[in-house]
């Protein structure tokens, strides 16, 4: 399978086959993070963030010295020339000369799209807007497949902001592609995206209901997420929304004993501390996870 000098923009623009390889591959970076290698020594990655991250570019970032390369970038665009005027494709025809990835992050949806249209590199989309966020879909996978053993056949509840939270539209099109159950749990207000639900239902199994204390016990993977403030129009929309759901330890006892739990992060208030200690709790896990999964696509992108 190649992926040399491939995009990574949407997730659905990958197969099962190839997020299986990249999984796959990704397994084998678990030895070499922890060893170092120089697999991409004299490449550079940029990392291009018009919002704010730790894991995100981080990880991209740790992912890459671990490979042997080197990194350049900017973590606030109020630093660049992006505060003289200057726009994204121009700031892309720049960079693109500087390195041989980029990763962007930016709040407007289409970006990484609009940025892969102009750059000569790869672009690897590292959260667009409220749109999508694949990178962080493959090491939600990788997760759950490690954890688990498998993701066919699993029942998997996607929790909290599915109208804003990018996490969970990229996990949602990666699931609708194994042979899963898929909860999808949330306010009215803010239910899974059409465009999303309409191009995942035919595929798989959805349930959707606004009660998480009935799903419990019936789920294997609980996967919860933040209420997106910055996302909403009307801050007092939020703060009606904020603490709809929390996971703590009298939620787990209702719960599999086996029963996974995942977030993508960072979390305000959705899972109490308590829980943390809890053999349930993979939150932390899924963030070493996320340097592994970055070190394949990486990898993969520039094989050289
Ligand atoms: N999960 C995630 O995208 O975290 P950051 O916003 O810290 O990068």
């Amino acid at each position: 399978m190649n992926f040399k000098g491939r995009d990574v923009i949407s997730i659905e623009d990958f197969s099962r086959e190839e997020i299986d390889y990249i999984l796959k591959n990704s397994e084998s970076m678990e030895s070499i993070a922890l060893k170092g290698s120089k697999i991409l020594e004299g490449k550079i990655l940029a990392t291009m963030f018009f919002e704010p991250s730790t894991r995100t570019r981080l990880s991209f970032e740790a992912a890459m010295l671990k490979l042997g390369g080197s990194t350049i970038g900017f973590a606030d665009a109020d630093i660049t020339s992006v505060r003289k005027g200057e726009n994204l494709s121009d700031t892309i025809r720049t960079i693109e000369n500087y390195a041989d990835i980029i990763a962007l992050r930016h709040p407007l949806e289409g970006s990484a799209k609009l940025a892969a249209e102009f750059s000569r590199v790869p672009i690897l989309n590292a959260g667009s807007g409220a749109d999508e966020h694949p990178t962080q879909a493959f090491m939600d996978l990788y997760t759950i497949k490690k954890e688990k053993g498998k993701i066919d056949g699993l029942k998997i509840a996607l929790v909290g902001d599915l109208r804003y939270g990018r996490t969970v539209h990229s996990l949602a099109y990666a699931l609708s592609l194994y042979n899963i159950e898929l909860y999808l749990i949330s306010p009215e207000s803010l239910r899974m995206r059409k465009e999303v639900f309409r191009s995942i239902k035919d595929r798989i199994s959805i349930i959707q209901d606004e009660n998480l204390e009935k799903v419990i016990p019936q789920i294997d993977v609980l996967y919860i997420t933040r209420i997106q403030k910055e996302r909403f129009p009307d801050p007092t929309e939020y703060y009606k929304m904020k603490g709809v759901y929390k996971i703590d330890l009298n939620t787990l006892k209702t719960g599999k004993n086996d029963l996974i739990i995942l977030h993508p992060l960072p979390r305000i208030d959705e899972i109490s501390s308590e829980v943390d200690y809890t053999p349930q709790a993979k939150y932390f896990q899924q963030v070493w996870n996320g340097i592994v999964v970055r070190m394949a696509l990486l990898s993969l992108v520039l094989a050289t």
